[in-house]
């Protein structure tokens, strides 16, 4: 399958490159999948309730910004989760609902995207490896992505200020993820202050994308926002229940920041946005005012991670990645590894390239996820150690 016109440079889905290596294939074993990263928990009781309780709503079309009640719960939420000033979110101005961030990352692009900069087609930065969504925007909306490697060497996060200035002028928009997906790799502080030095320099959208933010292992990683301070100027920052709530389904999240592009992105929305259903804003009211559950959720993966660190040790380079759900894990070659791992022991995992870009194009080994495999620890604790006792066989034997 390729896609037409501006969209053409866009390989099939992450996944549906996986389903092209493994399907042909018979697994070794009674399949498990760490591929996806669905975190497959209990669903509150309370969101459930609150469906239930708004299912006449689901008879109107929603408002574009949601109810009164979301907009208050989710400017507390920013305002004690990242420990702003009490004013320093606007529940009018600062902030909009969103039907998952993925929707909001790939939207609000377009009403930060010029026809053109310094004079050619503007750039947007994405990081490599990446969320899929990012490419796919850039594209969509008349940008040329430049794929900026995150590796260990960097860190893990994306070096943008190494780019050459030529680059840099051209700049529309970066997208950044922290904690990130798939590397589980933090900003720090000083990692946020030289970014946003750099976007004032060069006059580009920060689009950070943490809808992991809630998952970490020690310490609440760097935030946005607070880096940021208000105005939060040519800043938005995306969230999710989707990781923090362990609730994907839901399609539920929030886009804050800088209130003249709030504004535009509301806007834009009027035209093509799509309202998150009124049921599904009250169930987000009551689990952004809770932290009960993140709670339990977030001790659920430190204990996911110490199974983890148990079972692997130092095979594939492991380490405890500071937020986010994943292992990356660097086995060499990742297609080949995620091959045997399926056909040796039917545990799915995504190879790290399929969340990549080629440096060079044709030549693999400049994909900086040619030689990992991402693997998605949300599982419950018995799956996930059957899973991982079989690829502790797989690999040992793969290095004996
Ligand atoms: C880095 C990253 N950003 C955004 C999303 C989309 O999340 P949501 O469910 O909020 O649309 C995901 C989902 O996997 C993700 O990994």
């Amino acid at each position: 399958m390729h896609f037409p016109g501006r969209l053409s440079a866009l390989p099939p889905s992450s996944f549906a490159q996986l389903a092209t290596l493994l399907d042909p294939h018979q697994p070794g074993k009674s399949p498990i999948s760490l591929a996806i990263g669905d975190p497959n928990g209990a669903v509150p009781a309370f969101v459930s309730e609150a469906i239930a309780k708004h299912a006449k709503d689901f008879g109107v079309y929603p408002p574009i910004n949601g109810s009164k009640e979301w907009r208050e719960a989710a400017a507390k939420w920013l305002v004690t989760r990242f420990g702003l000033p009490g004013a320093a979110i606007d529940p009018e101005k600062n902030l909009l609902p969103l039907n998952g961030t993925r929707e909001g990352l790939f939207l609000a692009l377009f009403t930060v995207m010029p026809e053109s900069k310094a004079g050619q087609r503007p750039v947007v930065l994405l990081p490599n490896p990446f969320y899929q969504c990012y490419a796919a925007a850039a594209l969509s909306a008349g940008g040329e992505p430049v794929f900026v490697p995150a590796t260990a060497a960097t860190g893990f996060l994306p070096d943008y200020a190494s780019l050459p200035k030529a680059v840099l002028e051209r700049t529309a928009a970066v997208y950044i993820c922290s904690p990130s997906n798939p590397e589980g790799a933090c900003a720090s502080e000083s990692y946020w202050r030289s970014l946003f030095a750099l976007a004032e320099q060069y006059d580009f959208a920060v689009f950070a994308d943490e809808c992991y933010a809630d998952i970490y292992l020690n310490r609440p990683p760097a935030s946005a926002l607070p880096m940021r301070g208000a105005p939060y100027a040519r800043l938005l920052t995306f969230h999710s229940l989707s990781k923090r709530s362990g609730l994907p389904g839901l399609r539920s999240g929030i886009v804050a920041g800088d209130a003249q592009m709030i504004e535009r992105f509301r806007g834009f929305r009027n035209y093509a946005g799509p309202q998150v259903p009124l049921p599904i804003i009250a169930a987000s009211t009551a689990a952004w005012s809770d932290e009960a559950h993140v709670i339990a959720n977030r001790e659920g993966y430190r204990e996911k991670f110490r199974l983890a660190q148990r079972m692997l040790g130092n095979r594939a380079g492991f380490r405890i990645p500071e937020g986010g759900f994943f292992l990356w894990l660097d086995v060499g070659n990742g297609e080949e590894t995620a091959l045997k791992l399926w056909r040796e022991a039917g545990v799915r995992t995504l190879p790290g390239a399929y969340m990549g870009r080629e440096i060079e194009p044709g030549k693999t080994l400049t994909n900086p996820g040619f030689s990992y495999i991402r693997v998605a620890l949300v599982n419950d604790l018995s799956t996930i150690m059957a899973a991982l006792e079989r690829m502790v066989e797989v690999l040992d034997t793969e290095r004996a």
